[in-house]
């Protein structure tokens, strides 16, 4: 297990090694395991797996005939996606972000130790996930499959089309934008009175920690952004509404899957979607979900935040 005590640290002669004032690890990251270890109780029909008040479908007359088991197989459905993005964040945009981090000498507001402690949470919450996803469905039945995540598809790809010499700015720019909003998505998931108890703890203790991280990113952030040059900025300065639109934006298709899987005919569940999709609530709950970034990246002068706001107000579902 980790060191969390500084007074071990020094014990064992690692201040003298490294001069840099280093937190204790429950400061900066500080990895928990209750929701994986704690007995799962049995699920009843009332329990839901994600705050159905980001499901507006799952209210529509046509859901609501199909009775409560749909509603709970499509708040599963929502649960199980939500993982997919959690654990492709956290390995293929976070830790691919913090080894790009790890090599920029000049920051001193987040230390190496810091970050190699992120790093590990991040490891340990895909753990996490593996085996609630194994006593998921020992108690409940319900196979939370693993899969691709298309809003992480679409930030991923942002990065990959980035010029050579711009990558690894849009990937740490991106585990900026990630980092900053997973608190608030975390938290939004898992209200409501109905949540499945173990789903509730999950979430609960994953964002805790994804607080702490939070805090170290923004400091991170408003260190390494006012450094870049004046090209790079303005290069940010134009990625950064991107990456959160792409991770923000609702994943239509994947919600119509799910319509499908649970009894409806692929007419039926475009009708479910265009009756029950308020853009402009979308847009409210963006905003919402955006709001420690954004704050962020006005405090620093980057004109992205107005930007994002713009798309929030324009976003309309995909034809
Ligand atoms: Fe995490
Ligand atoms: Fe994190």
């Amino acid at each position: 297990m980790p060191i969390d005590d500084g007074e071990a640290d020094s014990a064992s002669g690692v201040l003298e090694m490294n001069p840099s004032p280093q937190r204790l690890w429950r400061e900066v990251a500080a990895v928990t395991r209750c929701a994986t270890e704690a007995p799962f109780p049995s699920l009843t029909p009332g329990h839901l797996f994600f705050n159905v008040s980001l499901m507006p479908y799952a209210m529509h007359p046509l859901v609501c005939d199909l009775g409560q088991s749909a509603r709970q197989r499509l708040s599963v459905l929502r649960f199980e996606d939500y993982l997919n993005k959690t654990e492709r964040v956290e390995l293929g945009i976070v830790n691919r972000a913090i080894e790009k981090m790890l090599e920029i000498p000049r920051i001193t507001s987040v230390t190496r130790d810091d970050l190699l402690a992120i790093y590990t949470d991040e490891g340990f919450h895909t753990w996490m996930i593996e085996r609630f996803r194994q006593h998921c469905q020992r108690t409940t039945g319900y196979v939370l499959a693993r899969r691709p995540s298309l809003s992480v598809t679409r930030v991923q790809s942002l990065c990959d089309v980035a010029p050579a010499h711009y990558r690894n700015l849009a990937i740490i720019a991106a585990a900026c934008v990630t980092e900053t909003l997973i608190t608030t998505t975390l938290r939004q998931a898992g209200a409501g009175d109905d949540i499945y108890p173990p789903v509730r703890a999950l979430l609960a203790e994953h964002g805790a920690d994804e607080m702490r991280h939070q805090a170290a990113f923004v400091r991170f952030s408003g260190e390494w952004l006012p450094s870049v040059s004046k090209d790079e900025g303005e290069y940010l300065d134009a990625l950064l509404p991107e990456l959160m639109t792409a991770f923000l934006a609702p994943e239509i298709p994947a919600w119509h899957d799910h319509l499908c899987s649970v009894g409806l005919d692929a007419m039926q569940a475009d009708r479910v979607l265009g009756e029950s999709i308020d853009p402009l609530e979308v847009g409210v709950q963006m905003m919402e979900a955006a709001l420690v970034p954004r704050r962020l990246f006005a405090r620093l002068g980057l004109s992205c935040s107005e930007r994002f706001a713009q798309h929030a107000r324009r976003w309309r579902p995909p034809r």
